[in-house]
């Protein structure tokens, strides 16, 4: 049994969104769009005209660069879109509920909040560098338990999911909870992607960004990739031309190989940036940890959170502070050499305030 059949009862019975016929070199007068270009329009597709309901070219190109089958990717408005589509399509509001681990990264809740989807929150704690525990997952979820989501590597502590963690909760929950493998940083860290296990298990999916190492927050575009009658339902929920013309062309561009280089040149540049800048900050007296970091960013605790915020905040260094279980910590996401430098001299006052 496939976890489709999780799925909301409406949507597994929604038939997508038909769009008027497209085809070059035809003249289109079936979809009321204006005969002329503005002068402003330089995009090789016209603007004049709808973009492809779906992006075909870009799909394709996103699930060569993950390494999965077309059918079992849908392009989405950043991940963030991708994670609202899949609280819609599972989970029936006031019924239905979603497991996911605490810290981490706030869009599950904010989603399941969206969808009145019951929230249940696995800790996770310091002393054992934020690892999750298969047990304490499976013992979160119940009968309602549509998805589980784990973020790895994790918002805002940078750690990895383990392996062996991952497989027991797939097996274990099987047909009854899709497990959602969050992989926005996946390029920062040291092991691949889990997307080789999706032809095993049937209830693994997996989101991706261009957001994070591909430099293309402001383009939004992410990726969910899962069994293809999953793909389909959020395909049939997902606003048609959800993707503008002017966001596939410069996304199409950032996938060629020669940008996709120079972007894997800046990842390594961020990888020892990430090393220098947290070794230099492990020798101020203030800095009381740094939780090791598979992303673009690191946790740091600190003798005063408050102190340090104001700081940098006052020299235009600008840091995440989060509050509660992480209220003496602060996350750092990694810049550029100069960045860099400018933060280790706006903490270098901090010792001397
Ligand atoms: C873990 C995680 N997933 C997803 C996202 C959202 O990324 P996107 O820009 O693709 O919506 C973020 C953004 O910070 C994130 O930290």
């Amino acid at each position: 049994m496939t976890i489709a059949r999780l799925a909301r009862k409406e949507i597994r019975a929604l038939r997508p969104y038909e769009a008027a016929v497209q085809v070059d070199d035809t003249i289109r007068l079936n979809a009321n769009e204006a005969p002329w270009t503005s002068s402003d329009d330089h995009f090789r597709r016209p603007l004049n005209r709808y973009p492809e309901i779906r992006p075909a070219q870009l799909r394709a190109a996103l699930a060569a660069r993950y390494g999965c089958d077309v059918e079992n990717l849908v392009v989405t408005r950043g991940t963030s879109e991708g994670i609202d589509l899949l609280i819609r399509v599972f989970c029936r509001a006031g019924q239905d509920s979603i497991v996911t681990t605490t810290p981490t990264f706030s869009m599950y809740r904010h989603y399941a909040n969206v969808q009145n989807a019951a929230l249940r929150e696995v800790e996770t704690t310091r002393d054992n560098d934020f690892a999750v525990a298969a047990n304490a997952i499976l013992e979160a979820c119940d009968a309602t338990t549509r998805l589980i989501f784990l973020c790895s590597p994790n918002n805002p502590t940078g750690t990895m999911l383990a392996r062996d963690t991952l497989l027991e909760v797939l097996e274990r929950r099987g047909s009854q909870s899709a497990v959602i493998v969050d992989e926005a940083y996946i390029e920062f860290a040291d092991e691949p992607s889990v997307v080789k296990l999706l032809d095993q298990y049937e209830n693994l999916i997996i989101l991706r960004t261009l957001s994070k190492a591909l430099a293309f927050a402001g383009a939004r575009c992410g990726s969910v990739i899962g069994p293809r009658d999953v793909i389909a339902m959020l395909n049939a929920v997902q606003a048609p031309y959800a993707l503008a013309t002017p966001v596939v062309e410069c996304v199409e561009n950032a996938l060629r190989t020669e940008s996709l280089r120079e972007a894997e040149q800046c990842v390594r540049q961020v990888i020892s940036e990430r090393k220098r800048l947290t070794e230099a900050l492990a020798k101020f007296p203030f800095v009381r940890h740094i939780w090791p970091s598979s992303a673009n960013f690191f946790l740091l605790q600190v003798d005063d959170a408050d102190a340090l915020m104001r700081q940098s905040s006052s020299d235009k260094v600008l840091l995440r502070y989060f509050g509660g279980t992480l209220s003496d910590c602060v996350r750092v996401t990694v810049g550029t050499q100069a960045e860099n430098d400018r933060l280790l001299q706006t903490l270098a006052s901090v010792v001397e305030v």
